[in-house]
């Protein structure tokens, strides 16, 4: 079945058919097409495209849209934009980040940062996790995921980045630690904590601030509590830790909470691109999005994203759990445009990524207003912040030489 490019179009066809199916998208003639998973949706969202929309700021012209390595990208309005979206298509929006890619994964990276092929830091990394507790992940995602949402263009992802980083300088004072906004073309800034280091490398742990309601972004509630306050949740509190347990890095280590992901990699990329430009080495990323969610069915596992991310990292993780949590990993794809660790991974440098299953689909509430704080196990997220304080130690303590 073909589907014109229109977002219109693609709602009445899945309003009609009223559930699961599967459908080409941009499929015109002659040029590489795909097929996405449409998901049930209220049969009058075509109504709500255009209620919801409002052109006039990131969206008011077209955007530079790349749904597949090798796919050419395809400039895309507003609407069609939010139907890749509601079609459950991965994608990353290159229109300010094409000097990013224009080497193409492929790229070599200009220098290849060394990982420890041992840990090295058992005492410190287990020092620094006996002082995690569960208490900041409820006493921090019950205010955060109290922001109607935190959509990246809009003054609701301003304001709940502002308290973001409110938040980590609340936590990092009296520490040498600088705090600061980068800025986007959007309303909502990334946040970065940065501890210097001896050498010119830097390690980045990360994950994602913003949340996403698929039928209404603008205006509609999307808490994101998994997707992506529990990776927020999740770095903070090792931060907290290494910091208590006086951590001074060789490589300078940085966390990072990104901006509009939802928007298709918007702040990681920026961050990503800027970071190249300036010629920074980046030794590797390690990215949180969703560690907060597992059905009791499934076997409770670390998930290791498999694809567009770093062999020799997916190594480290998968040593480091079996050291130093009580859960083993499990790789599984996640497919194009997953998560913030495409950017870092597009940018040449390592990158790995922790999930909180081996499950893609598990976690049906994300992008809705049911990804609240009481589907969350924070045992579960203990886990990840173990792997978050180990990344840490055993990358940042680490150099070249
Ligand atoms: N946290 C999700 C990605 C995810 C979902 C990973 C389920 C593993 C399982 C992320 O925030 C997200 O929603 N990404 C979008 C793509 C984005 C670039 C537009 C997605 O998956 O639709
Ligand atoms: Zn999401």
């Amino acid at each position: 079945m073909r589907v014109a490019l229109c977002v219109l179009a693609v709602a009445a066809v899945a309003a009609a058919a009223g559930g699961k199916q599967q459908q080409h998208v941009f499929g015109a003639a002659g040029e590489q097409h795909w097929q996405v998973q449409q998901q049930q949706h209220p049969s009058d969202s075509d109504v709500l495209v255009s209620l919801d929309t409002q052109p006039g700021r990131l969206y008011e012209s077209a955007r530079l849209i790349k749904v597949g390595e090798g796919v050419r990208p395809r400039w895309l309005d507003v609407g069609s934009i939010l139907a890749l979206r509601r079609a459950g298509v991965r994608f990353m929006d290159i229109t300010d980040a094409q000097e990013l890619h224009a080497g193409g994964p492929t790229l070599a990276p200009e220098y290849t940062s060394q990982l420890p092929q041992k840990l090295a830091q058992r005492d410190n990394v287990e020092g620094a996790a006996a002082k995690l507790t569960t208490e900041l992940y409820g006493a921090f995602l019950r205010p955060f995921t109290a922001f109607h949402n935190r959509y990246y263009d809009s003054e609701n992802g301003r304001k709940s980045s502002e308290w973001l980083q409110h938040q980590v300088e609340a936590l990092v004072a009296g520490h040498n630690v600088t705090v600061a906004a980068f800025k986007h073309k959007f309303a909502q800034p990334s946040v970065i904590a940065r501890i210097e280091g001896k050498s010119d490398e830097t390690v980045v742990i990360s994950a994602h601030q913003d949340s996403v309601n698929m039928w209404l972004p603008w205006f509609g509630r999307a808490s994101g509590a998994d997707d992506d306050g529990s990776g927020t949740a999740t770095i903070l509190e090792a931060l907290r830790v290494v910091l208590q347990h006086g951590f001074q890095p060789e490589r300078a280590v940085e966390f990072h909470w990104y901006a509009g992901e939802e928007g298709g990699l918007l702040g990681s990329q920026d961050v990503a691109q800027a970071y190249k430009r300036d010629g920074r080495r980046v030794a590797a990323n390690m990215h949180f999005d969703m560690t907060g969610f597992w059905r009791r069915e499934d076997k409770e596992v670390i998930g290791l994203v498999a694809d567009h991310t770093d062999g020799e990292a997916r190594a480290l993780v998968t040593k480091m759990a079996a050291a130093y949590t009580r859960l083993h990993t499990r790789e599984f794809k996640c497919g194009y445009a997953c998560s913030d660790h495409a950017s870092w991974n597009t940018a040449g440098f390592r990158s790995a990524m922790a999930f909180e299953s081996d499950q893609l689909e598990a976690n049906t509430n994300i992008h809705t207003p049911a990804d609240t704080v009481d589907t969350l196990d924070f045992d579960h997220m203990l886990e990840f912040s173990k792997l978050a304080v180990a990344f840490a130690y055993e990358v940042g303590y680490a150099s070249e030489a």
